[in-house]
């Protein structure tokens, strides 16, 4: 391609007689002719591959870029890859970038077509990225609440980093939290899974891509993300316990809880939610039941659970209390 705008235009045109006799045709129209004089400069072009970009870009250079070919898009041999042949390197995710190279008259540097931040919405830099991605674990992507409140796919991934903090349980935590703060406050309570450890990541509950299910979970709903670790809470149980099977979530926060074992509320508080207008249950045990040894035991240790300690079902003949 010839650029109309360059300053060897006069050069490259006694070159081109043909291009000679294209304009000055044009020229007959007059203002069309700047019009598209003005288009063809703004046609970006692409440079011509990575090593263009790396003379400035590599390892010890300020912005660098070389960690991309440490990672596995990077190494790839896949056709898939954007450094893999008839694709454009860097620049098909930064678009056609070979005037950011050179400097401009005025001695600024022209901005590479297309960068990950501000300077583009977040829906159009997901659409880089879903050129190549749109299968597996984001097939559901589209419509997710991640995706309807605009988060980009960078503001959790580093493409140019050896390891992407996403990928990592411990890393990926302060990317989610940079927008979740209440759910690190659930995280630091007394009792909690084992997040800030780095035994889990919130990948192992959440698939922060896919919008088919609830509240972006694993699996299709709430019990069946918790059964894949605690399995022996599926049953199936001679006596079940209502709840239980209806939604673990009923009784326990995910994130963390200033109870025991995550739950919502101390037992009886939590029990007499649901249980509280038959039986002996109805009563409301108060602190002034510890004053009666025969109370005591529906308040102090596990209270209710000091009785009823199959709370999560029975396997028993005469479990049907949820006694034993
Ligand atoms: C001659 C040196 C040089 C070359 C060659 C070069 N760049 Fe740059 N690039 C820079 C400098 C300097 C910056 C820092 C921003 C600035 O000062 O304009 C930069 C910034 C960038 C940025 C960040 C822009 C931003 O605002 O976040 C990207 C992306 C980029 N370059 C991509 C590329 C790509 C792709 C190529 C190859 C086509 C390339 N660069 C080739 C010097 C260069
Ligand atoms: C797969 C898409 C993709 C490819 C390929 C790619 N980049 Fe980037 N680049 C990004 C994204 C996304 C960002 C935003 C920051 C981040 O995620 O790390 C970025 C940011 C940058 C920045 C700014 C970094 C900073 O610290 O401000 C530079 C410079 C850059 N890229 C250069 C390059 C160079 C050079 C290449 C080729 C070797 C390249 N990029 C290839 C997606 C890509
Ligand atoms: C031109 C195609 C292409 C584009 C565009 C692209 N990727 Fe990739 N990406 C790949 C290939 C190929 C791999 C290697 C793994 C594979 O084969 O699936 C990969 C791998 C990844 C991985 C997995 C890293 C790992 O450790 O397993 C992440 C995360 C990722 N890409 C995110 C992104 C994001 C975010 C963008 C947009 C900024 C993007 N990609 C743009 C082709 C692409
Ligand atoms: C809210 C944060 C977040 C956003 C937004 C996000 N991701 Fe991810 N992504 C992750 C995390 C966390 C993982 C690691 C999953 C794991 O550990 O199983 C991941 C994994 C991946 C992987 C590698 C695993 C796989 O399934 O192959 C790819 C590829 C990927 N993301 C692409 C994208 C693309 C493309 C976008 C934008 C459309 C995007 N992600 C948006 C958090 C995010
Ligand atoms: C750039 C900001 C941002 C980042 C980073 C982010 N999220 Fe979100 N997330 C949101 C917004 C906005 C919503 C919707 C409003 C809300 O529920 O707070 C949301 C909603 C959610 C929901 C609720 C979905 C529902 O259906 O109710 C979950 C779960 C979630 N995010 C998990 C994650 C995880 C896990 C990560 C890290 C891998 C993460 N988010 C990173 C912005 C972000
Ligand atoms: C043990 C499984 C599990 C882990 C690990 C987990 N979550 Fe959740 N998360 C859930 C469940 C279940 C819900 C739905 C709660 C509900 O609907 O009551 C949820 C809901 C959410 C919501 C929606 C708002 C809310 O609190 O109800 C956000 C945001 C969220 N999680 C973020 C995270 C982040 C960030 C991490 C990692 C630090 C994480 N989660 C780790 C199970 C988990
Ligand atoms: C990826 C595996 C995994 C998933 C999924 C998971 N958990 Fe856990 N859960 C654990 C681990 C690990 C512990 C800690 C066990 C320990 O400390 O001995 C734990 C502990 C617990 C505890 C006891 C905490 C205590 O202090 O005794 C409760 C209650 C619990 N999980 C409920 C849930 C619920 C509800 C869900 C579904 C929302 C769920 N878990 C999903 C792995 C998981
Ligand atoms: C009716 C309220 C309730 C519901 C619903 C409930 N739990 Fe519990 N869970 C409890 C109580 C109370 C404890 C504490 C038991 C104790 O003190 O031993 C507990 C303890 C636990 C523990 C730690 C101790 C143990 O038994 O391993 C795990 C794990 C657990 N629950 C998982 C689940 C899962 C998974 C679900 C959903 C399938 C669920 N719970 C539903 C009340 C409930
Ligand atoms: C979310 C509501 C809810 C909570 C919280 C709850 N239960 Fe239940 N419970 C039920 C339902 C519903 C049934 C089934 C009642 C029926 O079949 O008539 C049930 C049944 C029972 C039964 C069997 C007796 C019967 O009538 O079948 C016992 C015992 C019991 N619950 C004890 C407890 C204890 C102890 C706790 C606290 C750890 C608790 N429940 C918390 C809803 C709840
Ligand atoms: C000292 C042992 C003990 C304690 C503590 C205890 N229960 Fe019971 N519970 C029983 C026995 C025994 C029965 C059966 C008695 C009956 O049928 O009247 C029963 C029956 C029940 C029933 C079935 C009642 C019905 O109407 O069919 C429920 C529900 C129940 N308990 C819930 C609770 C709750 C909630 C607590 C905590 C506030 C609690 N229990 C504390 C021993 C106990």
């Amino acid at each position: 391609m010839v650029k109309i705008n360059n300053p060897d235009l006069s050069i490259r045109l006694q070159f081109f007689p043909g291009l000679i006799l294209m304009a000055l045709s044009l020229s007959l129209t007059g203002p069309v002719f700047a019009d598209e004089v003005e288009e063809a400069a703004a046609q970006p072009e692409y440079s011509k591959g990575a090593n263009q970009c790396m003379a400035c870009h590599r390892e010890g250079r300020q912005p660098a870029g070389h960690e991309i070919f440490l990672t596995t898009m990077g190494i790839s041999d896949s056709e898939r890859s954007p450094f893999a042949d008839g694709r454009h390197d860097c620049e098909t995710c930064h678009g056609p970038s070979d005037a950011h190279r050179k400097r401009a008259k005025d001695g600024s540097r022209p901005l590479p077509t297309f960068t990950f931040d501000e300077n583009n919405p977040a829906a159009e830099q997901n659409q880089v990225c879903m050129a190549c991605h749109d299968d597996g674990g984001r097939m559901h992507w589209p419509g997710s609440v991640h995706e309807e409140e605009e988060v980009a796919c960078a503001s959790c991934h580093e493409l140019h980093a050896e390891r992407d903090p996403a990928m990592d349980k411990v890393a990926q935590q302060e990317r989610c939290f940079a927008c979740h703060q209440r759910t690190r406050a659930e995280t630091l309570r007394n009792s909690s899974h084992p997040l800030r450890f780095g035994d889990m990541g919130c990948t192992d509950c959440h698939n922060p891509h896919n919008g088919n299910n609830d509240a972006l979970l694993v699996q299709a709903n709430i019990n069946d993300t918790c059964y894949r670790c605690h399995a022996e809470k599926r049953g199936p149980y001679l006596w079940e316990h209502a709840p239980v099977s209806e939604d673990c979530t009923l009784c326990h926060r995910p994130h963390g809880s200033n109870h025991a074992a995550l739950l919502k509320q101390r037992s009886p508080l939590l029990c007499q939610q649901c249980h509280s207008s038959s039986g002996h249950p109805s009563t409301a045990y108060t602190s002034d039941a510890t004053e009666n040894t025969f109370q005591q035991r529906f308040l102090l240790g596990r209270s209710c659970g000091n009785c009823h300690s199959q709370v999560h079902g029975s396997n028993h003949p005469s479990g049907i209390l949820l006694t034993r």
